[in-house]
């Protein structure tokens, strides 16, 4: 393994590093921005692969920056910093006078960080109010303020379409249920016991029945997939030509955008075959540098189990 990398997994587990700098090309040097640096594990791999590498480091948790900066002090000259959402990236980039970047990373979802994060709301491992905002500075919903607000039917649809979970309806029912009656479901518990009543468990199901309505919950009220198709179009607009943009994301939803959003930019035109003319927004802008998606090496899965469902894909520009 590169010495760049074993160094930087010392302070967090980044996904793939190996494949995440050879994507990039770092070590030829140039601007990367790590639009969701959480803990810096991959912004450290990209500022040890070469001297003359620069970052600019995005996360809009305040507390991830503060630990990444914590963790990257050594490469200070080297660094930015910037509290925002990477839906922004092209102002941020913007204001820091910078005309062109030659890669972008980013790694998607939520940190181990803020999943180990006793009062943030985000796991049903710790008794807490059910917030799971990844920027709590910021002026969106909690996810207990979206379950007082929605409907019982827009409760299901969210825990159906991000969660894919087959009991949705039954859910919904209760969370809607027990606020009528005076008593809405307020902190990670009350919904974690709540959805193990409702589902039905058979024995292949091998995650807590939770699982996947937190999910469903964290993406719905962070807007996370709402955000990557502009987010990927604004990042190709950034690079210079030749410049590479790489995503790891984490479940089937996010990579579904992936995949589409970089192929419709490769010319795959999504169009019905009898359209006379294309409207799908389909342009050459860039070559897919992964025809699938990669994956992790199984020793990689076995020692990091977030890395067991990452789905890397990467393209580059070409004008
Ligand atoms: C999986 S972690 C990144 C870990 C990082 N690559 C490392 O090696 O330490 C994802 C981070 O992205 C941040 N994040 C998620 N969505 C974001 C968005 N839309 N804008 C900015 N940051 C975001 C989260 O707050 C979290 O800190
Ligand atoms: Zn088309």
């Amino acid at each position: 393994m590169n010495k760049s990398i074993e160094k930087a997994g010392n302070l967090h587990k980044p996904v793939m590093p190996s494949e995440v700098l050879d994507l990039l090309a770092s070590e030829k040097g140039g601007i990367f921005v790590d639009s969701t640096i959480g803990m810096g594990g991959h912004a450290k791999a990209i500022l040890l692969s070469a001297d003359n590498t620069e970052v600019i480091g995005i996360d809009q948790d305040a507390a991830a920056l503060e630990i990444a900066k914590e963790n990257l002090k050594e490469f200070n000259k080297r660094l930015t910093f910037i509290h925002s959402n990477f839906a922004d990236i092209k102002q941020v980039v913007d204001k820091s006078g910078i005309s062109g970047v030659d890669g972008i990373i980013a790694d998607l979802g939520v940190s181990s960080y803020q999943l180990d994060s006793e009062r943030r709301g985000f796991s049903f491992r710790f008794d807490a109010p059910l917030d799971m905002r990844m920027n709590p500075d910021g002026d969106i919903e909690t996810a207990a303020e979206i379950l007082e607000r929605l409907s019982e039917e827009e409760i299901a649809n969210i825990i159906f379409q991000y969660g894919e979970e087959r009991f949705s309806r039954r859910i919904a029912r209760r969370i809607v249920k027990r606020r009528e009656m005076g008593d809405p479901v307020k902190t990670t518990f009350e919904l974690a016991e709540l959805v193990k009543r409702s589902v039905k468990r058979t024995k292949q199901d091998r995650i807590h029945p939770a699982t996947r309505t937190f999910q469903a919950l964290r993406i719905a009220i962070n807007g996370e997939l709402e955000i990557l198709e502009e987010f990927i179009k604004d990042s190709i607009d950034l690079l210079k030509k030749d410049g590479r943009l790489v995503i790891i994301s984490f479940h089937s939803l996010e990579d579904r955008i992936v995949k589409r959003t970089m192929q419709k930019l490769a010319g795959k035109c999504f169009c019905p075959p009898k359209f006379p003319k294309c409207v799908c927004g389909m342009s050459r802008d860039v070559k897919l540098l992964t025809k699938k998606p990669v994956v992790a090496s199984e020793n990689e899965q076995f020692e990091n189990p977030r890395a067991r469902s990452a789905k890397l894909r990467a393209c580059q520009k070409l004008k």
